[in-house]
């Protein structure tokens, strides 16, 4: 019987629709190969969803997106929104799709291909061999917190106001997807805080540090976040898999990509107890470069294949698209964020038809 999949796609704004499109093709193809059937659903979220429906999370898309097995996201933003109030923004959509899925693990990878090792702004000693799992809370810290807003003070000031806050359940279900990960990986788990100043960092550190005994072959390991950043820029081959709050992660993510030259390739997973995971690029809409056929489409695709991995339990399909990335950038291909001395130019367009035959040409 040939497995069928529901995916929803929600391919967004700026360069979102255009990179979306050669997922989906590579999907397809994948498809045909391992006899997978996709059946793919188009819904609205951002920019496009706001100019759509006057929400930049339609209550018809998280409908969608609860009905299926697992979410294919592109990316939401642009300049002409940036100004609107916070719950017309189209990140307020993105945050209200993590939260209305339970999304609370994110599971951003950081891996430096040896082909891209030039791309890098480090050194070529500092960034080969490269492997990071940054897996970052999704669902609470400050980015959730009450109070928050921008408030009038009784001396008629104003007074803008978050509130960093994680229960000790919220700490221990993010803990435990972080060693489990790291158990599958080099068995090294760092994790990141600011408990010399902050109580909530705290509690994250003593609830990690108490969850270390479930997991003796996980050596467990502090770091605070300041530090953190430093290390990342300085050796990042001391890290394995590190797991940190909402914001941190927001923050050490871009780092931990950029170690690999570019933002463009790289995938992630947001998951949670039940129900579809979502995968998206670590990049955003890029709207300077929307429409004009300059995207990177790989962080698309591999996003494709951890969703395979991940939430279709499909991990040879996954390999494939991997091996295709690989093969695609063996043969010299690059688009303009990648782009090297002796390399083939290609827009995204053409990125997706050499991804294509190269998915062929294994497949013979
Ligand atoms: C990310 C993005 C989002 C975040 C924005 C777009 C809300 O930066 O996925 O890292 O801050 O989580
Ligand atoms: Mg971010």
């Amino acid at each position: 019987m040939t497995p069928s999949y529901r995916i929803t796609l929600l391919p967004g704004d700026g360069i979102g629709p255009e990179i979306m499109a050669v997922a989906v093709e590579v999907l397809k193809a994948v498809g045909r190969q391992m006899n997978l059937a996709f059946e793919f659903e188009d819904a609205l979220i951002g920019g496009a969803a706001l100019e759509a429906t006057g929400s930049p999370l339609p209550a018809e898309t998280l409908n969608i997106c609860r009905a299926s097995d697992a979410v294919l996201l592109a990316a939401i933003g642009g300049y002409q929104w940036d100004t609107l109030p916070r719950h017309l923004r189209p990140e307020t959509g993105l945050l209200g799709l993590r939260a209305g899925l339970g999304l609370f693990a994110n599971l951003r990878p950081a891996t430096i291909l040896p082909q891209l090792v030039e791309a890098s702004s480090l050194k070529r000693e500092v960034v080969e061999g490269v492997d990071i799992m940054v897996v970052r809370e999704l669902t609470g810290g400050i980015y959730f917190g009450t109070p928050r807003g921008i408030f009038q003070t009784e001396t008629g000031h104003q007074r803008g106001v978050n509130t960093m806050a994680y229960t000790d359940e919220e700490i221990d279900r993010i803990g435990r997807v972080a060693f489990e990960t790291a158990r599958k990986r080099r068995g090294q788990l760092c994790s990141v805080d600011k408990a010399n100043v902050l109580e909530v960092s705290q509690l994250w550190r003593d609830r990690i540090t108490a969850l270390a005994s479930e997991y003796p072959d996980v050596s467990l390991s502090h770091l605070y976040v300041d530090n953190a950043a430093m290390q990342l820029i300085r050796w990042p081959k001391q890290f394995d898999t590190i797991v940190t709050g909402n914001l941190f992660g927001d923050i050490l993510s871009d780092a931990a990509a950029m170690l690999t030259g570019s933002i463009g390739m790289l995938p992630s997973a947001s998951l949670g107890s039940t129900g579809p995971g979502l995968y998206e690029p670590v990049h955003g809409s890029a709207p300077d470069i929307a429409g004009e056929d300059k995207a990177n489409p790989l962080a698309q695709v591999l996003s494709a294949a951890m969703m395979l991995r991940y939430g279709l339990n499909q991990p040879t399909a996954a390999d494939r698209i991997e091996q295709a990335v690989n093969k695609v950038l063996d043969q010299g291909y690059r688009t303009g964020d990648i782009m090297a001395n002796n390399m083939i130019p290609v827009g995204c367009q053409g990125m997706g038809e050499a991804l294509l035959r190269a998915l062929d040409e294994t497949n013979s």
